[in-house]
């Protein structure tokens, strides 16, 4: 959001590029029919704007959803419909009526132009031409926005359909906002709903159900998506009704960044004192039914009102979010988690490196002058002064050095991060975790990578990277887990996070030019060790300038190729060897003496600086590591240059490691060139019979097959490949193409690499990694030093598996 500008305005280019496909696709609810004939990217038609409930205004205001009234004639569905009433995402940052994110008249009633009461619609994604046989799988994508604002259209789930080969069906769902969704307290208890917002959210669930098969969905074979406070919500319905929804609503949750607050009850003093706040700016102080009152007034000044109450709360909190009902939620999130009851099979979540930054702006915090204490206490004011100090403690490091950086570590952790680890605990052995760490890697930033057309474009636009983030979740869409590829991504095997707490980093790495591996290679090959450090491109180890054959020198000139000579100690083969004498590939048009290709001096003997008649070497390139186990195919480049020119460098043979996810083994070489190895071989061998291939810079080709081991794989040249190079000296090389197939039957082998903080083939920046909670979650440490005892921190919003552990923790949490 904070890059909103450049949002409207790519927004306002989308809307215009949703072209019309000819034919209308109709679809007949029973209660409605619609047709729709758009499609917002290739070879997806959307139904926009589907009523999934009545319009929840008037004394439905507050109230849970209902039933649609049946409408006659087909609708269209061609138009986004109208977000739900909000506030801005920085509700608390300066929101006022001027802020650019609601210019709305204060005329009308339920509707601005913008926002409507009316707004329980959804879209449904549908692929004109399914890929595989319905009933397909179904994605319920659920917004974020801190439960205060976002829409629907926003978040272009129709992508999924795109993304996953046009095999789900992808629904985006809008629910009610801020105080219209979550306005808490005790009169709304007697005489409304609480939690309105999550109950509109399983009203479309529940709509999903009854509805999807008509559209060609599988209503067993539900997800449900989310970010930020969407991602919250996957959360809460998979504790829902303390996790005995039967039948289930959904089989799959996807969360990335999942936003859990303090989860008040719903007469707490807190939320009590809210309430009494919409009451009183809405003028509704003197009715003795409040609620009633509040149902009357204009939605527009009652979004008006929430406000300059939202700017009143601590920085960064959101006000108006989900409470305790007794319900919906029969105790906090985290309490139910820790009995382990759930709505759901498996869970895929992500985090970000820098949650909490955004929503601790850096230099409001420094100007502020606020101290760490005093931003603790006003994140948590239940919080008591001992673990006030305690949470200080805990944040007190060398790479924390301010009380800014600081802030967003604590904000990060608490609000963000732990409530993932909670999460992914309470699934054991059906949950897996990704990190989200590209710089900058603030909140919400993966949106660019599971979304293929969103606002925001990618920071680092690196296909197989973006596949490789989006199929993970699409496999988990499939076959509850991420490793089941439908699609070659670059991902490694991803182990439970029930694995030793085994997250997945997705990150980049340096890719600029040749830079040294942190560990030198060493291979012994018996006549010489060589040893490299070198990464001409990521993810490959390059072996440069490795002997194959003694120096052709002297009186070997014009000789067969011949076994090298041993030499002891460790050889660097972190340098290409000079390129063997040649003509410039142009060779009979004008190369002479003072040609700029070639400007030797003629005294010298073997070599000239740029090329060296001792030039037998050959580069080896390994994947750093392999997608499967050894030994690996191997690919021999043989440079082409009209046998007269040419080298081993100019052609990078490594590109086909990494073009192979790290599936072979490449080997470009060099052979003697021009006269020093073909033209007096032709005279001498064969005089002017005719050139038979038989040259001697072919037997040096050839000398490189003496060596059938090598580093990893096994050298040596293929048949077809020996065969060819008799007739032009250029291999075309082709790069392995695995079929999903042999993906799986490569999968098992990978599992014996074992955890480590392992690259992924082609180092795109992919690692399987042990992260802890420890480690990785600050905040979450005190869980452990809590008496040594499964417990965080007594008083942390949304970090407790529960209070037993620590003294007067109990306390604490009845106080609450
Ligand atoms: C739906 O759109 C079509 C094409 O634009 C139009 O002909 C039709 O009248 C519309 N139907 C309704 C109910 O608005
Ligand atoms: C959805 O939200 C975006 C971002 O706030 C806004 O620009 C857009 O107008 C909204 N779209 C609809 C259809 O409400
Ligand atoms: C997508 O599905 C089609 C079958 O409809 C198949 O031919 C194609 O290979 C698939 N593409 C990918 C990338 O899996
Ligand atoms: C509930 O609504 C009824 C009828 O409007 C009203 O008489 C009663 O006072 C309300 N109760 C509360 C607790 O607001
Ligand atoms: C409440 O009353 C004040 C003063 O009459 C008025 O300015 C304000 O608009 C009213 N608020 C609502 C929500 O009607
Ligand atoms: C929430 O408050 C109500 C009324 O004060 C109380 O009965 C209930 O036990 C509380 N729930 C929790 C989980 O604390
Ligand atoms: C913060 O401290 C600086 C330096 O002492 C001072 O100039 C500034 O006014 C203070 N800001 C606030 C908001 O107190
Ligand atoms: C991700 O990579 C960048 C460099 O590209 C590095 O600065 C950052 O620390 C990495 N993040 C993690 C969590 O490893
Ligand atoms: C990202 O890369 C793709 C493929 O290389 C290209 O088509 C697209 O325009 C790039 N997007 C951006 C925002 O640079
Ligand atoms: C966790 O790590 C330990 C030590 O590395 C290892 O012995 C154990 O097998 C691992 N557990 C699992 C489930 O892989
Ligand atoms: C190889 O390179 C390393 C690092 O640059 C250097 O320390 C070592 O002396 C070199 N060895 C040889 C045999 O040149
Ligand atoms: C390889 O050939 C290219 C193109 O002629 C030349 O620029 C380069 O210097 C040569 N490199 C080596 C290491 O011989």
């Amino acid at each position: 959001m904070h890059r909103l500008s450049l949002v409207l305005a790519l927004l306002a280019t989308a809307s215009c590029s949703a072209h019309a496909d000819t034919p209308f696709k109709t679809v007949d609810l029973g209660y409605a029919s619609y047709q729709s004939n758009v499609n917002l990217v290739q070879g997806v038609t959307s139904f926009l704007g589907v009523r999934y409930a009545a319009p929840p205004v008037g004394k439905f205001r507050f109230a849970a959803p209902q039933t649609p009234f049946p409408v006659r004639g087909v609708q269209n569905a061609t138009k986004a419909p109208l977000q739900c009433f909000q506030a801005g995402i920085f509700g608390t940052q300066g929101a006022s009526l001027t802020s650019p994110f609601r210019s709305r008249s204060l005329e009308k009633r339920d509707t601005d132009g913008i926002s409507n009461e009316d707004c329980l619609f959804l879209n449904v994604h549908v692929p004109n031409t399914p890929s595989q046989r319905s009933p397909l799988p179904v994605i319920v994508y659920i917004h974020g926005g801190g439960y205060d604002a976002g829409n629907g259209t926003y978040y272009p789930a129709q992508d999924f359909v795109k993304e996953s080969n046009y095999s789900v069906i992808s629904i985006n769902v809008q629910y009610r906002l801020g105080l219209f969704g979550f306005l808490g307290g005790q009169a709304v208890k007697n005489n409304g709903s609480l939690n309105a917002g999550m109950l509109d959210q399983q009203f479309a669930l529940k709509w999903v159900q009854t509805y999807i098969s008509k559209f060609g969905g599988d209503p067993t074979k539900v997800s449900i998506w989310g970010e930020s406070a969407g991602a919250g919500s996957i959360i809460l319905h998979s504790v829902a009704y303390g996790g005995n929804v039967d039948p289930p609503l959904f089989r799959a949750g996807l969360a990335n960044s999942p936003f859990l607050p303090f989860v008040y009850n719903y007469s707490d003093p807190i939320t009590e004192s809210l309430y009494s706040q919409v009451v009183s700016k809405a003028n509704c102080t003197n009715p003795t039914d409040t609620l009633s009152c509040l149902r009357e007034v204009n939605a527009i000044a009652l979004a008006a009102a929430e406000v300059s109450i939202d700017s009143a709360n601590f920085l960064g909190l959101f006000t108006f979010v989900p409470v305790i009902d007794g319900d919906f939620l029969v105790e906090r999130p985290t309490v139910t988690l820790q009995r382990g009851k759930l709505n759901s099979k498996a869970v895929l979540i992500s985090t970000n490196t820098h949650e909490g930054t955004i929503f601790t702006p850096q230099q409001v915090v420094a100007s502020s002058n606020i101290t760490l204490e005093q931003y603790v206490s006003g994140l948590f004011p239940r919080l008591d002064q001992d673990h006030v100090q305690t949470a200080i403690r805990l944040y007190q490091e060398q790479d924390l050095p301010t009380v800014p950086e600081r802030a967003a570590a604590i904000m990060g952790d608490s609000i963000f991060i732990c409530p993932g680890y909670y999460t992914l605990k309470a699934f054991g052995d059906r949950a897996w975790k990704a990190r989200y760490a590209i710089p900058p890697a603030l909140h919400g930033d993966d949106l660019s990578y599971e979304f293929s057309t969103y606002a925001v474009p990618p920071a680092f636009n690196n296909t197989a990277f973006i596949t490789g983030w989006q199929q993970a979740f699409l496999n988990m869409v499939h076959s509850l887990d991420p490793n089941a590829k439908t699609e070659i991504t670059i991902v490694p095997e991803w182990p439970k996070y029930s694995n030793n707490n085994t997250e997945m980093l997705f990150n980049h790495t340096d890719a600029s030019g040749v830079h040294a591996d942190s560990s030198f290679k060493v291979v012994d090959l018996g006549y010489a060790t060589y040893q490299t450090n070198v990464n001409l491109i990521e993810g490959v180890i390059s072996f440069l300038g490795v002997r194959y054959a003694a120096p052709p020198v002297g009186k070997f000139r014009f000789a067969a190729p011949r076994t090298p000579a041993p030499v002891p100690g460790v050889q660097n083969a972190t340098k290409p060897a000079l390129q063997c004498f040649q003509n410039n590939i142009f060779g009979t048009q004008g190369a002479s003496l003072s040609s700029p290709f070639r400007s030797r001096s003629l005294g010298k003997r073997d070599t000239d600086g740029i090329s060296d008649e001792d030039c037998l070497f050959l580069n080896v390139h390994v994947p750093s590591k392999p997608s499967q186990r050894g030994p690996l195919p191997v690919i021999v480049y043989i440079h082409g240059g009209g046998y007269d020119a040419g080298n081993g460098t100019f052609f990078t043979a490594q590109d086909f490691v990494k073009e192979s996810k790290g599936s072979i083994i490449s080997v470009n070489f060099q052979y003697r060139l021009g006269l020093f190895g073909t033209l007096v071989a032709k005279k001498a061998r064969h005089g002017s019979c005719g050139y038979t291939g038989q040259t001697w810079g072919a037997r040096d080709i050839r000398g490189c097959a003496g060596y059938r081991r090598d580093m990893q794989g096994t050298m040596g040249m293929r048949g077809e490949r020996q065969g060819r190079a008799g007739h032009d000296g250029n291999v075309q090389s082709t790069t392995k193409v695995y079929d999903a197939r042999e993906m799986a039957r490569m999968r098992p082998a990978r599992r014996g690499c074992g955890g480590d903080d392992d690259d992924a083939p082609g180092a795109i920046g992919i690692r399987r990694g042990r992260w802890d909670a420890q480690g990785m979650a600050r905040m979450c440490r005190a869980r452990q030093r809590c008496v040594g005892r499964d417990n965080d921190v007594r008083g942390m919003p949304g970090m407790r598996g529960g209070c037993q552990g620590c003294a007067g923790a109990e306390e604490m949490c009845r106080g609450w």
